[in-house]
């Protein structure tokens, strides 16, 4: 058994989101999640297995479905997934016959994120929310939950890189500390590297 499967997943946090680590089994949604996000920068399966294997890497998720408890049939409907419509175009993704119930995988996880700690430094590796479930705190509850994570590990500052047009995620950075350093000029298609670091 690995350290991973003993640990106990976090189902309690400030929000109430229900953040917990991000497990082996979890990679098929999360990168299809990712991919709908970030389309061609996506992170592929095989990187979050490598990225799962890294020394120093941790990442959370947050289900679409927190529990067994919560008295809805549909995922999404549970943790407000928008059913009607994407901006992904994506949709909730064709039934498959035979099983007209089964989500998309990207539907079964509301967010994730990812942290990278080298001795005081962290760095934010990635962090995303479902397209449909936008603007109900899952990036502010995520983002909080890196920064927790990276002080308990004794991080003295965090760096993070965003597209000098993402205003959404610019703003969210901002609000929790973050202030620009640096840019990397060119660094994404079409876009500008904000480079933004906060203290601890
Ligand atoms: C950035 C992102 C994670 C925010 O996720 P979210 O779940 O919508 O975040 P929250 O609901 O916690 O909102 C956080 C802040 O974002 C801003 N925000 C959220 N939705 C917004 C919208 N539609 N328009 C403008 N601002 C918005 C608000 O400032 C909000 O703060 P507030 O609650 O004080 O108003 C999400 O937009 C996303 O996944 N974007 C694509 C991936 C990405 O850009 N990741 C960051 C890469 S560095």
């Amino acid at each position: 058994m690995s350290d991973d499967d003993a640990a106990p997943a976090t189902r309690a946090d400030a929000s109430g989101l229900g953040i917990r680590r991000l497990r082996w089994w979890d990679v098929p949604a999360v990168a299809a999640l990712d991919s709908a996000v970030f389309g061609a920068d996506a992170w592929t399966a095989e990187f979050y297995w490598a990225a799962l294997a890294a020394p120093g890497q941790s990442f959370v998720v947050i289900d679409a479905d927190p529990g067994p408890d919560d008295g809805a049939d549909d995922p999404g409907a549970r943790a407000g997934i928008d059913p009607a419509g994407s901006d992904t175009g994506r949709g909730s993704g064709p039934a498959r016959p035979g099983d007209p119930a089964a989500p998309d995988p990207a539907d079964t996880v509301l967010g994730f994120a990812g942290l990278g700690v080298s001795g005081p430094q962290a760095d934010v590796l990635t962090l995303a929310s479902h397209p449909r479930a936008r603007g109900r705190g899952i990036g502010q509850a995520l983002l909080g939950h890196l920064l927790g994570s990276a002080r308990a590990a004794g991080c003295e500052a965090i760096h993070l890189d965003v597209r000098s047009d993402n205003h959404v995620a610019l703003g969210l950075y901002t609000a929790h500390g973050f202030t620009e350093i640096g840019r990397r000029t060119g660094y994404y298609t079409g876009a500008d590297a904000v480079v933004m670091r906060a203290f601890l």
